[in-house]
């Protein structure tokens, strides 16, 4: 029989006398996690149990979908307010009676922490455990860094630590995590049934910090080599380092002594700009899919897919939907291009197998939801249809006549084009309301990004069945408007010229490349057009070239590279050579001359630019041009231009993305910059109106997405 003990918590704590074991729940919807009430209701629990006779033994579990999720991420960077975690967690720890966590859903970061400092632990089959903290630029800072050790191992706590990986029930006890596993999905009864067992064996209390490190005399050898490798995976992340810093402690310090270094070296972490900037980052991404039409409608059946073209992306995206558990008729336009389309799609999937990340039997499952074909009649009940032709408005109006014709009444007409109007496609339907972008990037399997564009007539439902696509596909979603290269590429264009100007102007395209990476991007803009095929960049100025603004300024190095037949990597040589298919370029004296040749053909006397000073460019153009797809409601709000950059571009997470980025250094500053430039090129460098409005009133862009939410 339960008994209510006097109310010693909070209400998202709640505690029930269970036959002599106290179950402690936590409840703080969405999944646990440990703000102040959480922590205040934890405690009084703790001090419940250690006052009442009754109490032989203490039950944590947590209600709805998680055990403890981790800190709430929203109170970081605001006054700590106590109780703080670690102090809980010592009390817990230190009762005299028996502590078990009975784990289901996620165990995340503090939540982890909660389940060290308890006594025994027991994991039900969805549990998720981790210690991700690395990916909001902190460390576990409750205790976690010197009990993950004392329970798993030196090494594997600090491999845990730094990949940020979660691990499931099986992993977890053979990690030495957990002691138990249970079967259901009932922790509070599969933890009873624990507890019971424990104290009829009369197993008592067993407290982390009193355990043994296992591999003591080896970690420190081994930590120092992973130490060297995580300095090199991590270029530029400050928490890593102080992550192996704090396991170090572990090995060499008693435990209460480990445990204020690791306070310090966390409040180092909380108070780093990283931090904010990662916490941004995973506050944005969730943010980008909630939009207006998502609220408002509800999204239409999803179940078979249509791709129309087997190209890179065609065969991309079906394999992201193949991937989702969707079905895909995929249609080429003749036998022969369908059959290379196929081998397009199978040729992912071979490679999964060869990396043993796919058995031959799943293979066959997965493409027995695959239907190649020429004819659009096997189209004509499928739910939504993504075209992925050739980027040409004429074939691409062809192809949604055809689909107007043939596919059912309420099925979704997407098109991935690049930079295309899409409301001209649309127009070439009778059913314009169901027409809208679904801009995938390449490779569409792996890339996170997909920008959803809004044509002026889609319908709300369509909007909404896109964000539903999008989710099964795991894609984090950003609402885009339409323009020439909608968010991304319309922004792209702009501080890629800017990256134009500083060549021309003085800058190699190696110390550009080399100034950009340095600033936390994994490549830089040269060497990733010569990834991309420099053929492709080409021919869109050829595209533009007819609308150029004749005043504005162009530089025409890429296209004297182009003219050489110097595509990048695809063919041995572009803005750097690649001597018999190596992947990583070398710098090319000829490319320099040809540089030289037009700086001295337009009569520019060449100037040395540091980092800063390019990066400087770079971002102002970046910022700016960002400002003006606000303006123009192309973004909803900076949080969704700042979602695309780090999910489609590489821009380095922690740094939060562009707009963030330029609060960080002040938006007065990127102004300053930005009229700065505008003395040498007023044309290229006009501020845009809104970012001149903010910084006339004050604000930053965080003050729009607050506004917007
Ligand atoms: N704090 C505050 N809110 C959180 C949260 C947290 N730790 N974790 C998730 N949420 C919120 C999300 O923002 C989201 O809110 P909205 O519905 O308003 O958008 C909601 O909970 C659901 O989250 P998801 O959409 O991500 O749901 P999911 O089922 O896909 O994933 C999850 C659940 C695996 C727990 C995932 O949310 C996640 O990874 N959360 C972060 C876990 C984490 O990093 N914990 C460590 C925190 S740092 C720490 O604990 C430091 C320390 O040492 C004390
Ligand atoms: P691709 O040239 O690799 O593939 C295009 C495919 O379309 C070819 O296989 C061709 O046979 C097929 N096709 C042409 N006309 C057709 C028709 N009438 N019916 C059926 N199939 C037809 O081109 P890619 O790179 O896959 O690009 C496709 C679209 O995706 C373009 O609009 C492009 O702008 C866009 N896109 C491309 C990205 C990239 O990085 N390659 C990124 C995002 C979008």
């Amino acid at each position: 029989m339960a008994a209510t003990l006097p109310a010693a918590s909070a209400s998202a704590v709640t505690t029930e006398l269970h036959a002599g074991v106290l179950v402690v729940r936590i409840d703080n919807p969405p999944v646990n996690a440990l703000g102040q009430p959480v922590r205040a209701g934890l405690l009084a629990a703790v001090e419940q149990a250690a006052a009442s006779d009754a109490v032989r033994a203490v039950l944590l579990v947590g209600a709805g979908r998680a055990f403890i999720a981790g800190a709430d991420i929203r109170e970081f960077g605001k006054p700590p307010q106590a109780p703080a975690l670690p102090e809980v967690l010592n009390r817990l720890e230190l009762l005299d009676k028996p502590v078990i966590a009975a784990i289901h859903g996620p165990a995340l970061g503090g939540g982890l922490e909660v389940a060290m400092a308890a006594h025994w632990r027991l994991a039900l089959p969805g549990a998720r455990l981790g210690l991700p903290e690395v990916n909001l630029g902190l460390l576990p800072g409750a205790g976690g860094t010197q009990r993950a050790p004392r329970l798993m191992g030196a090494l594997a706590a600090a491999e845990l630590m730094l990949s940020g990986r979660h691990l499931g029930a099986q992993a977890a006890l053979d990690a030495g995590l957990v002691d138990q596993l249970a079967d259901g999905d009932d922790p509070q009864a599969a933890g009873l049934a624990y507890a019971r067992q424990l104290l009829a064996q009369g197993a008592g209390v067993r407290r982390t910090r009193d355990r043994a490190i296992s591999d003591a005399a080896s970690a420190p050898a081994a930590l120092d080599q992973l130490a060297a490798e995580t300095a090199k995976k991590t270029r530029g992340l400050f928490s890593p380092a102080r992550i192996i810093d704090c396991v170090h402690a572990a090995l060499e310090l008693p435990f209460e002594q480990g445990l204020q270094r690791e306070r310090a070296l966390f409040v180092e972490c909380l108070n780093s700009p990283q931090r904010a900037g990662l916490v941004h980052a995973f506050f944005a991404e969730r943010e980008s899919a909630k939009i207006p039409e998502a609220r408002a409608a509800a999204p239409r059946p999803l179940q078979r897919l249509a791709v129309i073209g087997g190209g890179t992306m065609g065969a991309g995206i079906t394999v992201a939907a193949l991937d989702a558990g969707l079905s895909v008729v995929m249609i080429e336009r003749d036998a022969e291009s369908i059959a290379r389309g196929q081998k397009n799609v199978e040729k992912v999937y071979d490679g999964l197998i060869a990396k043993g990340r796919m058995t031959a039997e799943a293979r066959a499952a997965t493409l027995a939801r695959y239907q190649p074909g020429t004819s659009y009649d096997a189209i004509a009940e499928v739910d939504l249809v993504i075209e992925a032709v050739f980027e040409d408005l004429e074939v691409k109006k062809a192809v949604f006549r055809e689909l107007d014709r043939v596919c059912r009444a309420g099925c979704v007409l997407a098109t991935n084009t690049s930079y295309l109007d899409i409301d001209a496609i649309a127009a070439a339907t009778q059913r314009p309301q169901d027409v809208i972008g679904l801009h995938f990037f390449s490779p569409a399997n792996i890339m996170k990004l997909l920008e959803i564009v809004v044509a002026a007539k889609t319908a709300p439902d369509v909007v909404a069945t896109a964000f539903e696509l999008a989710k099964r596909m795991k894609k984090v979603p950003v609402r885009a408007g339409v323009c020439d290269g909608f968010i991304g590429n319309r922004i792209l264009a702009v501080y890629r010229e800017a990256a134009n100007h500083v060549l021309e102007d003085g800058a190699s395209p190696y110390e550009i490349d080399a100034a950009v990476r340095a600033f936390g991007y994994p490549m830089g803009p040269f060497q990733v057009s010569d990834l991309a095929g420099g053929d492709i960049g080409w021919a869109t100025r050829k595209r533009k070239a007819a609308t150029r603004d004749p005043r504005s300024r162009y530089v025409e190095v890429a296209d004297r590279i182009a003219e050489r037949g110097w595509y990048g990597q695809k063919t041995g040589r572009g803005w750097y050579l690649y001597p018999q298919g190596a992947r990583t370029g070398q710098e090319d004296p000829e490319v320099l001359a040809i540089v030289d040749e037009e700086r001295k053909k337009k009569g520019i006397v060449p100037r040395s630019f540091t980092h800063e000073g390019i990066m400087r460019r770079y971002m102002a153009a970046m910022v700016n041009e960002g400002a003006r797809v606000l303006e123009e409601g192309i973004a909803l709000r900076p949080l969704d231009i700042d979602v695309t950059f780090l999910f489609g571009y590489g821009f380095p997470r922690w740094r939060g993305g562009p707009m963030h980025w330029a609060d960080t250094q002040g938006l007065d500053r990127v102004l300053a910059d930005i009229r700065e430039f505008a003395k040498e090129d007023p044309q290229f460098w006009q501020p845009a109106p809104l970012l001149e409005q903010l910084v006339a009133e004050g604000r930053n862009f965080d003050s729009l997405n607050r506004a917007a939410a």
